[in-house]
C-alpha cells in the first residue's frame, strides 16, 4: 500500500447510513499512511460524530462551508489545494446529483469544485434509488468528467433490501485509491531527474547555496517510478527520504550533478531538471577555514557548466529533456528563451519570489512552456502536479 504514504487524501462524508463505514475507511487510510482531512455533510453529523473521524484522522473535521475557525486556518481553497484526491464515500444520490449540478452550497460540493485534483465518489443508497433513472444518468455525468466511481457493491442493504447500492468494502475502496496512483503510463520507460540544491564550497566549512528543499524532484520522482518508469535521482543535500524503488544518487556541487547527469543521460528516455544548480562556484576555494580580519572581501566566482544544456546536446540525447525556470520576474518570457537557449522541449516555470509556492513548500503553481505554447496547471501539492506534468509528457514519449 505504499501508494498512499504521506499522500494527501481528504474523505468526503454524505448523510446516509453507510456514513458509520467512513471510520474504517478512514483508520485503513491512515494505517497506509497517508494524511487524511474529513469533510461531513451536515447529514453525515446525524449518521457518526465528528469526533470519532477526528479521533481516527488525527486532524479536525471540516463541516462548514462559512465556518470562521475554519476560514481562518483552513479554508475551502486551501483544502482544495492540499488535496492529492478527494474520496467521497459514502457518496449518496443527493450528493452525486449536487455534483453533478455544481451545487457550491456547503463544503463537501465547493472543494470538489475548488479542488484540481482527482474526484472519487463511492456511491451507497437503496437499491430503488440506484437504480433509479436520474442516478444512473448522474453517474454518467460524472463519469464522463474524469470522477472516479468506486462500487457500489450488491447485497443486503439496511433497509432490508436486497440489491447493488451497498458502499464498496472500505479495504476494496482503500485498494481501488491506491490503484488510481499507480498508473503504468511510463511502463519501461528509463527517467532521471536531478533535485534539491547544488553546494558550492568556499572553504572546507562554508559554501553557496539556494532555499532548494528536493521536494519538487522528489514527487517528480515517486510520481515517475508510480508510473511505472526506472527511476534514477540525482540529488543534491537534502533531508528527505528517497521514494521506494527509486535508484538515488547524492552529489554536493554543480560539477558532481554535472558528472552523474552525463553518464545517466545517456541511457534516459526522459530528462527532467528540477534542482536548482549553482550557476556560479568561487574561483578558488580555500583548503583552510578562511580567517575574519578585513572589513570587506571580495569572492572570485566562475561560472558552472550548465547540465541540462549539456544533456539536450548530447550525442546520445534522451527523447524528452524537461527544465525548470525558477524566476522572480517576467517567469514566462524568461522560461521561453531558456526553452530555446537550452534546447528543451518542455520547461516548468514558476514564480519562486512567492512564499506559498515554489522553494521548501509542499504545494507549487506552474506553467508549462513548449514551442506550441503555453499549460497553466492551478495550484496544487508538488504530487500532485508532478502525475500532472508526467501526464502531459508521456505522449512525447511514444
Ligand atoms: O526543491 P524545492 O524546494 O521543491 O523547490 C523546487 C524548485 C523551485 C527548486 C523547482 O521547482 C525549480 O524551479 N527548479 C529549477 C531551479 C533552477 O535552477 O532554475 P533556473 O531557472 O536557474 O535553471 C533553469 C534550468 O537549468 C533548470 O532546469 C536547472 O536545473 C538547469 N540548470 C541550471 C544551472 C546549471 N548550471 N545547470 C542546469 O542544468
Amino acid at each position: 500500500m505504499g501508494h498512499l504514504f504521506n499522500r494527501n487524501i481528504i474523505v468526503g462524508v454524505s448523510g446516509g447510513i453507510a456514513a458509520y463505514k467512513s471510520a474504517e475507511l478512514v483508520r485503513l487510510l491512515r494505517k497506509a499512511g497517508a494524511r487524511v482531512k474529513v469533510i461531513m455533510t451536515r447529514g453525515a453529523t446525524e449518521f457518526i460524530t465528528p469526533l470519532t473521524l477526528q479521533a481516527l484522522s488525527g486532524e479536525a473535521v471540516h463541516t462548514e462551508l462559512l465556518d470562521e475557525a475554519a476560514e481562518a486556518g483552513m479554508g475551502h481553497i486551501e483544502l482544495a489545494r492540499w488535496a492529492d484526491a478527494l474520496l467521497i464515500a459514502p457518496a449518496t444520490a443527493d450528493v452525486l446529483a449536487r455534483l453533478v449540478a455544481g451545487r457550491a452550497d456547503d463544503l463537501l460540493c465547493t472543494v470538489a469544485l475548488a479542488t484540481p485534483a482527482p474526484v472519487m465518489v463511492a456511491p451507497a443508497m437503496n437499491q430503488q434509488m440506484w437504480a433509479n433513472a436520474s442516478t444512473t444518468s448522474n453517474i454518467k455525468t460524472l463519469a464522463s468528467r474524469s470522477i472516479t466511481i468506486i462500487g457500489p457493491d450488491a447485497g443486503e442493504q439496511a433497509c432490508g433490501d436486497i440489491g447493488q447500492g451497498r458502499l464498496l468494502d472500505p479495504e476494496l475502496i482503500v485498494t481501488q485509491l491506491a490503484g488510481h496512483f499507480d498508473s503504468q503510463l511510463l511502463a519501461g520507460r528509463r527517467v532521471v531527474i536531478t533535485a534539491g540544491p547544488t553546494r558550492e564550497a568556499l572553504d572546507p566549512v562554508r559554501y553557496l547555496s539556494n532555499h532548494s528543499s528536493g521536494k519538487m524532484g522528489f514527487a517528480l520522482a515517486r510520481a515517475a517510478r508510480e508510473a511505472g518508469a526506472n527511476v534514477t535521482l540525482i540529488s543534491g543535500p537534502v533531508n528527505l527520504p528517497t521514494p521506494e524503488n527509486v535508484d538515488r544518487i547524492d552529489v554536493i556541487s554543480a560539477l558532481e550533478m554535472y558528472a552523474v547527469a552525463e553518464k545517466e543521460a545517456a541511457h534516459a528516455d526522459l530528462f527532467i531538471g528540477a534542482a536548482a544548480i549553482a550557476d556560479y562556484r568561487p574561483s578558488d576555494a580555500s583548503c583552510q577555514k578562511i580567517k575574519k580580519s578585513d572589513d570587506e572581501i571580495s569572492l572570485a566566482l566562475t561560472k558552472n557548466p550548465d547540465v541540462i544544456a549539456m544533456v539536450a546536446n548530447l550525442e546520445a540525447r534522451p527523447k524528452l529533456v524537461v527544465g525548470f525556470a525558477a524566476e522572480t520576474e517576467s517567469v514566462l518570457e524568461h522560461a521561453q528563451g531558456k526553452l530555446i537557449k537550452k534546447n528543451l522541449n518542455f520547461v516548468i516555470a514558476n514564480d519562486v519570489s512567492r512564499g506559498d509556492i515554489g522553494f521548501n513548500s509542499d504545494s507549487n503553481c506552474v506553467s508549462v512552456v513548449d514551442r506550441s505554447g503555453l499549460t497553466d496547471l492551478p495550484i496544487g501539492s508538488k504530487q500532485l502536479i508532478s502525475q500532472q506534468l508526467l501526464e502531459i509528457f508521456a505522449p512525447h514519449l511514444t
